[in-house]
């Protein structure tokens, strides 16, 4: 079997990624899932890992949910992906569940099949009824590698691809000052992440969204919320915005909604722009976005996601690891554990770079996958399946002790 684990690996480095390969060997962090289920991830090698990361909220109903494979298996019988030209059923019933747990006036839905996709719609779409081009973002923020996505994001990951397109300007997060400068007349959107992760788990002020959303209407300007990672219960409510009593103009969602099974993505619009698409419905067209099959998956993951059984244990899990993580945090202040989150969608910021990745390194070593946050590598993000159960986590508050205490 580790022969066979080498070759896979060899034949990785030499057609998928050779840098990904040389990363995860230089700090021997290789990992290739074989066998996966609940918060499990297990090497080909026979180790087994506990999900801290889930992809950013892929796998919220851990891996391989039963009932979204069961799902999946019975429409396999009877759908396909469907034709985006005709009207769909699988289509039409999700929009409408989907509608059905957003607030009042968020009824439009497009689908799509990547959260990137699915920012790139909520662009055009700011843009096509607003006529106007300015989209403003936060410094630090994600939303995509592809396209205006792309563009909303740090030089760093596109001033090889320039130039991007013109009009996309950022803003520091969770400063109003900042942002009443930076909204004028020719703003389309302001796009942010409710809860921004790679730039570090950072929460808002409580009131911000709320001032964004004013300064937006004040210009005439959309809000579009990212729910990527924020949606599907990861804090402890449906949405992360409503933690922020605001209501967004576009909600963008992806990773969660697919169930990890079935790859979907949605953007959620308030009807007041419906007849944008109404005067030209093929003015956005994506050929595999809301895939029949995959709106199973993603009708069966909203049913789950909404349950209250299902959100309070992500409340209750969320400050139980809270707790601990503090309690830990002060056993050992030598790291300079700074803990923040809300519900199951939390950062564990370390006195410096070196101390997060050391202490990545030794929970890898104890069988606990997560990684870092891409814009600020102080901060190891932690965002266990939201199925968690007490014997798990005590398993991960064990696993982060030990290597708190060999770091401490
Ligand atoms: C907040 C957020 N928005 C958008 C995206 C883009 O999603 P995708 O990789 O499915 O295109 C990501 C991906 O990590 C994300 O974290």
């Amino acid at each position: 079997m580790q022969n066979k684990r080498e070759d896979i690996i060899n034949l990785y480095a030499g057609h998928v990624s050779p840098g990904k390969v040389d990363t995860y060997r230089k700090y021997d962090i290789t990992l290739v899932p074989a066998a996966r289920g609940g918060c499990y991830i297990c090497d080909m090698n026979g180790r087994k890992f506990i999900n801290c990361h889930c992809n950013g909220g892929v796998f919220n109903l851990g891996h391989r949910n039963e009932r979204i494979i069961r799902a999946v298996a019975e429409a396999m019988k009877e759908y396909d992906i469907g034709n985006h030209h005709l009207i769909s059923k699988p289509k039409a019933e999700c929009a409408s569940l989907l509608a059905s747990t957003m607030p009042k006036g968020l009824t439009q839905v497009v689908f799509g099949v990547s959260g990137g996709e699915a920012i790139d719609l909520a662009i055009k779409l700011a843009r096509g009824v607003t006529g106007r081009s300015g989209i403003i973002s936060a410094k630090g923020g994600y939303h995509g590698h592809t396209g205006f996505a792309l563009a909303t994001g740090d030089a760093k990951f596109n001033d090889k691809f320039g130039p991007m397109p013109p009009g996309f300007s950022q803003v520091v997060f969770n400063d109003i000052g900042a942002m009443e400068k930076a909204v004028t007349r020719d703003t389309a959107a302001v796009i942010l992440e409710t809860i921004p992760a790679t730039m570090g788990i950072v929460l808002p002020d409580k009131k911000y969204f709320l001032e964004v959303k004013n300064i937006c209407k004040k210009h005439g300007a959309l809000l579009i919320l990212d729910e990527v990672q924020t949606g599907f219960g990861r804090t402890g409510t449906m949405w992360g915005f409503e933690h922020f009593n605001v209501v967004p103009d576009i909600v963008v969602l992806g990773k969660g909604m697919s169930g990890g099974i079935y790859p979907i993505s949605a953007t959620v619009y308030h009807e007041r722009y419906a007849d944008f698409f109404r005067k030209d419905p093929f003015v956005h067209i994506s050929t595999f976005g809301g895939s029949e099959i995959g709106c199973f998956a993603a009708m069966e993951t909203i049913k789950i996601s909404k349950s209250e059984k299902f959100l309070s244990n992500v409340r209750t899990m969320g400050n139980y690891f809270k707790k601990e993580f503090t309690r830990l945090g002060k056993q050992y202040p030598n790291i300079g554990l700074n803990v923040r989150g809300i519900g199951l969608m939390m950062g564990m910021e370390f006195k410096d770079e070196m101390t997060a990745l050391f202490i990545l390194k030794l929970l890898f070593d104890e069988g606990v996958y997560l990684v870092y946050s891409g814009n600020d590598p102080r901060v190891l993000q932690f965002l266990p399946p939201l199925v968690v159960t007490m014997p798990i986590a005590k398993k991960i508050i064990k696993a982060v002790h030990t290597a708190f205490a060999k770091m401490g």
